[in-house]
């Protein structure tokens, strides 16, 4: 069964705590929370606070997707607010491998996520350490965009080098999953898929995470 992890970027901002009670009482797993920093990304979303106000109602995992350059500076302050699971982008990270030992040394589960453009073959000599790859399926920075069909190939290509490298790392899909798309992204390797827009424009949000769960 997939792990399906709501992104909160598209929940209501003025009444997150409804939301963030929607998805404790969902068949959901996980807490999407993008955090933009409008220098790595052309959009700001929110930050520490807000992050710190979502953990006091959470009852399952925040899985914190930073889109900000020099991660580096504030995984102690990620782990502080709540963070569980803390993904820092490939294109963001000089020293991608020591950061990725400092997340795990703060007890926090540690992801990489790459861009669109950004060659999976990237990720060889540090997929052994990673518990999470971020598969991008859309240009980071907004909710509601359309899914990049070219990540199907993508998410193969991953999967093969997982297997090679023996890494146990959970392939995250984050961008346009629908249902037209989920399936597949599934079939082809995917165990996480983040859904914001899908899910909170839904009429029944939680059956919409109900379906997503029980695909293959
Ligand atoms: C995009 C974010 C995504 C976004 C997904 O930059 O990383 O997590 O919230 O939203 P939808 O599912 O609406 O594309
Ligand atoms: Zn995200």
């Amino acid at each position: 069964m997939p792990v399906i992890a709501p992104s909160i970027l598209a929940a209501d901002f003025a009444n997150l705590q409804a939301d963030v009670t929607l998805i404790n009482e969902s068949a959901a797993d996980w807490f999407h929370v993008d955090v933009m920093d409008g220098v790595f990304v052309p959009n700001i979303s929110f930050g520490i606070p807000v992050i710190k106000a979502i953990k006091k109602h959470a009852q399952k995992p925040l899985d914190v997707h930073l889109m900000i350059v020099q991660p580096e500076r504030y995984l102690e302050t990620f782990k502080e607010a709540g963070a569980d699971i803390l993904t820092v982008h490939l294109e963001a990270s000089t020293h991608l491998h020591r950061t990725i030992q400092q997340i795990k040394v703060l007890g926090m589960k540690a992801g990489v996520a790459i861009n669109p453009h950004t060659s999976v073959s990237l990720l060889k000599d540090i997929a052994v350490d990673i518990d999470l790859v971020c598969l991008m399926s859309v240009n980071p920075g907004f909710g509601g965009q359309k899914f990049i069909e070219n990540t199907y190939s993508r998410v193969s290509e991953l999967s093969a080098l997982l297997k090679t490298t023996k890494s146990s790392a959970k392939i995250e899909i984050d961008g346009g999953v629908n249902l037209d798309n989920a399936g597949k992204l599934l079939q082809t390797g995917a165990d996480v898929l983040v859904a914001g827009n899908f899910v909170f424009s839904a009429a029944d949000p939680k059956e919409v995470i109900q379906r997503l769960k029980a695909l293959a």
